[in-house]
């Protein structure tokens, strides 16, 4: 079936949505975007996601194209009309369409929005159920990964390499230590309980999972510590696990070959599972 999507303030099926080869997406992906988990036919930590789009919009001087009550709006009508019970709500805020190629871009330029939903069955997802393999790969993503940009190229380049190692997916290394996943944020579970993960900086995007993943593990009085690890201390860990909007929170069972624990997921990622879960439900919008 034909899916509903949203251009510039219009619902179209998708074969009539289109957008100028001049948009500055196109050419130099100049965009931003995020993407948002609905969880039963409602949006889990919205207004996490919609800070950190103004964040990225802001960082890179692009108007908002919406206020957060209208892209509210907008998301619930694509999953009414969409039927979308569980899945995925991709956003894009582009610089637009600037008549030509050119390095200067334009400071009055209307920014496009695009919008579209991806049904994702998340309860068969077999990464979580069974943990996933990663594979250590140099991170050469430019210098602002806190901007969520679509510049993916390198993260999409990366995952293919990990699944020709028969892996899933890559934790990405810069001096020494791990950065994040591909598309995700990276943690360890110490030998004594603690979390660990990569402090925020320019170095990694901010995850909106992450945060309230953190918040919820705090109030379960859990230790966690935000710094940076590398490869060998976590192939020496009891646990490992990723979390982003599209896969929650997900156990790491290898890393580069050498079993996490006892090679299945751990208590501490599947109990943070289950309680982000249970909060992103109750909480949805
Ligand atoms: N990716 N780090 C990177 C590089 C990411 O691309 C993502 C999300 C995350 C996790 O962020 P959040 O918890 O806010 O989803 C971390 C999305 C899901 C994607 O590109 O599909």
């Amino acid at each position: 079936m034909s899916r509903t999507v949203y251009v510039n303030g219009h619902y179209l099926p998708e074969a009539d949505a289109k957008v100028s080869i001049f948009d500055r997406a196109f050419l130099m992906a100049d965009a931003v975007y995020e993407v948002s988990a609905v969880l039963g036919g409602k949006l889990a930590d919205f207004d996490g996601h919609m800070a950190r789009l103004h964040r990225s919009l802001d960082a890179l001087q692009i108007p908002s194209p919406a206020t957060d009550e209208e892209l509210l709006a907008i998301h619930h009508e694509l999953i009414r009309l969409n039927g979308i019970d569980d899945g995925l709500v991709y956003l894009q805020v582009t610089r637009g369409n600037v008549g030509d190629r050119d390095f200067i871009w334009p400071k009055d330029a209307p920014p496009s929005l695009v919008m579209f939903t991806q049904t994702k069955h998340f309860e068969d997802d077999e990464g979580p159920r069974r943990g996933i393999k990663v594979v250590s790969v140099p991170d050469l993503r430019w210098g602002r990964r806190d901007i969520k940009t679509v510049q993916l190229l390198y993260s999409s380049f990366a995952k293919m390499q990990a699944k020709a190692q028969g892996a899933d997916d890559a934790w990405l290394v810069e001096d020494g230590f791990v950065t994040e996943g591909t598309s995700n944020n990276a943690y360890i579970v110490t030998r004594d309980g603690t979390i660990v993960t990569r402090n925020l900086t320019q170095d990694i995007l901010h995850g909106i999972t992450r945060a309230s993943v953190l918040k919820l593990a705090a109030e379960a009085q859990m230790k966690i510590v935000e710094r940076p690890f590398t490869i060998a201390e976590a192939q020496d860990a009891a646990e490992a696990f990723i979390t982003a909007a599209s896969t929650f929170v997900c156990p790491v069972v290898a890393i580069d070959e050498a079993q996490i624990g006892d090679g299945k997921p751990g208590p501490v990622a599947r109990r943070l599972r289950e309680i982000y879960l249970e909060n992103a439900e109750a909480t949805a919008v």
